[in-house]
């Protein structure tokens, strides 16, 4: 009998479990040997605020980001070896130039010195919306900026310039329907009746491809679709702030009917096809520790709209980041970016990827602990306001902070609040806390660096945490509470 025969028996046997990791350890990292006891001190110490704790410290699993924490593949490693650190036009540079327009499309990154200047690298996200912003509030109207979900950075960048950014959360990710797929969409009822009212105040409408502020969740084809064609009716460009492009162009593929033949490649060609421009920190689907760019269509709406936006964005990268030809980056990151670019694409690496996510979510809620379903594609949130359910915690006690430090303490996990501390703001006429809509606290799950053991001590102690949840104790600020982005620069303390 032949061996292809047989082993088609046995492969209808396999279990859906069976699903070995699609790459394996090239290099390992031991960790430090610490107690909880040492990890409290620290912690006291730098105020709670886990962004100060020492990532030396952390013997569990560091959740803080899923951002620039991505081990990086060989091929990455060698590739770093091949940087070129010319000034001007250094290899790399020619290299991420074709990955760019094979991914996003040829109209994306123009051949240096042929045609208006129109992708931009820099360091890393935030200093592309720095630039967009800083140059889009120059032109003095009152001028607003609505998206699906504004990131913080992004948010902070857009009002440091005296611009309103407006938040139109899909309904789907309030309604508590567990199932509803794409709950990264935009509120198109709401955007339609503020295109409507107010649509010559917008520069241009962006969208968060997967919806970071949104609970990770992934945006549909048809919202981009709808978007697109609703801003463009009013002459209004579409960016979209592309950090996690692949993962939610997997979402499509898997979840949104009609794409399941389509290639990655194909998906992310069409959701591209509807963009004018975009912003993207490379440290997320570019698998990369650094980086990010920005990239405007050209012959699409943005440039036309704002003609001296390439020049005014050139010298700004000019003055504050490098040459053109690298921008923020070095020529050996151009080059682990430009692998990277490559492997992100991979189906495998992405099935992978997001399944890996989606069991630690699973995990969690099959234990009872309160997440946000479906879970997302590089974080499982967990709704503290469900975890604290039957305790004394009220709102302004922030135990997202509290949960976040003890775990940490106790555990060695390292998590970040997303919820009433860092999105809520202090009002200091009235002496109160505005608290947001959501209250999280977010795990994200860094790229190619945990294993099934990792995630499942993950859920472990945090299913022991909230068997004694009651034992929480609020918080208070000791420093910050008025601060803008205060969640990165607070300090707290246990109530007594
Ligand atoms: C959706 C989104 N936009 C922008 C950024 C900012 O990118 P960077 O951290 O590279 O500045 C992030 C970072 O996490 C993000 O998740």
């Amino acid at each position: 009998m032949k061996l292809t025969d047989i082993i088609k028996d046995v492969l209808v046997k396999q279990d859906a479990v069976m699903h070995p990791r699609p790459y394996y350890n090239h290099s390992v990292s031991f960790k430090n040997t610490v107690s909880s006891e040492e990890r409290a001190e620290m912690l006291e110490r730098v105020g709670l605020n886990v962004f100060f704790f020492p990532s030396a410290m952390i013997t569990g699993c560091d959740l803080l980001s899923d951002s620039g924490v991505t081990s990086m593949t060989d091929e990455q490693w060698a590739a770093l070896h091949k940087g070129d650190e010319a000034y001007g036009s250094n290899r790399g540079y020619y290299l991420l130039k074709d990955r760019v327009r094979e991914i996003f499309g040829e109209g994306f990154f123009n051949d240096p010195g042929e045609g208006m200047p129109n992708a931009f690298l820099f360091h890393q996200g935030r200093a592309c919306e720095n630039a967009l912003f800083t140059h889009l509030g120059k032109t003095g109207k009152a001028l607003l900026i609505p998206s699906n979900g504004h990131f913080d950075t992004t948010q902070a960048n857009i009002m440091a310039n005296r611009i309103t950014p407006v938040n139109l959360f899909s309904p789907a990710l309030t309604s508590g329907r567990p199932d509803e797929m794409f709950k990264g969409d935009i509120d198109i009822t709401e955007l339609k009746k503020l295109l409507g009212s107010s649509h010559e105040h917008m520069p241009l409408v962006y969208l968060t491809i997967t919806n970071n502020t949104g609970g990770g969740q992934p945006v549909s084809m048809k919202n981009i679709e709808e978007v697109a064609q609703l801003v463009h009716h009013y002459g209004i460009p579409l960016f979209f702030d592309a950090c996690r492009f692949a993962e939610n162009a997997w979402f499509i593929k898997h979840h949104e009917p009609g794409y399941d033949k389509k290639s990655i490649k194909a998906i992310v060609t069409k959701i591209f096809s509807f963009a004018d421009g975009f912003t993207i920190s490379f440290k997320k689907d570019g698998l990369v520790n650094m980086g990010g760019g920005m990239f405007f269509k050209n012959d699409g709406l943005f440039v036309k709209k704002f003609p001296r936006m390439p020049e005014n964005i050139l010298d700004h990268q000019i003055l504050t980041e490098g040459h053109p030809t690298y921008g923020g980056m070095s020529g050996r990151d151009i080059m682990a970016l430009y692998i990277g670019l490559h492997t992100v694409m991979r189906e495998d690496y992405l099935t992978y990827r997001i399944r890996q996510v989606r069991d630690f979510g699973d995990a969690m809620h099959a234990q009872g602990l309160p997440v946000l379903t479906p879970i997302g594609g590089h974080a499982v949130y967990l709704d503290v306001n469900k975890f604290f359910d039957g305790t004394a915690m009220k709102p302004d006690g922030f135990g997202g902070i509290g949960l976040c430090a003890v775990l940490l303490a106790a555990y060695g996990h390292r998590a970040c609040e997303l919820g009433y501390f860092t999105f809520g703001q202090y009002d200091q006429e009235k002496k109160e806390e505005i608290f947001p809509r959501v209250n999280f606290v977010r795990f994200a799950v860094p790229r190619l660096r945990y294993e099934k053991q990792d995630l499942d001590a993950v859920v472990a102690s945090l299913v022991s945490l909230h068997e004694s949840r009651g034992k929480i104790p609020p918080v208070e600020v000791t420093y910050g509470r008025e601060l803008a982005l205060r969640h990165f620069k607070a300090r707290f303390r246990f109530k007594k």
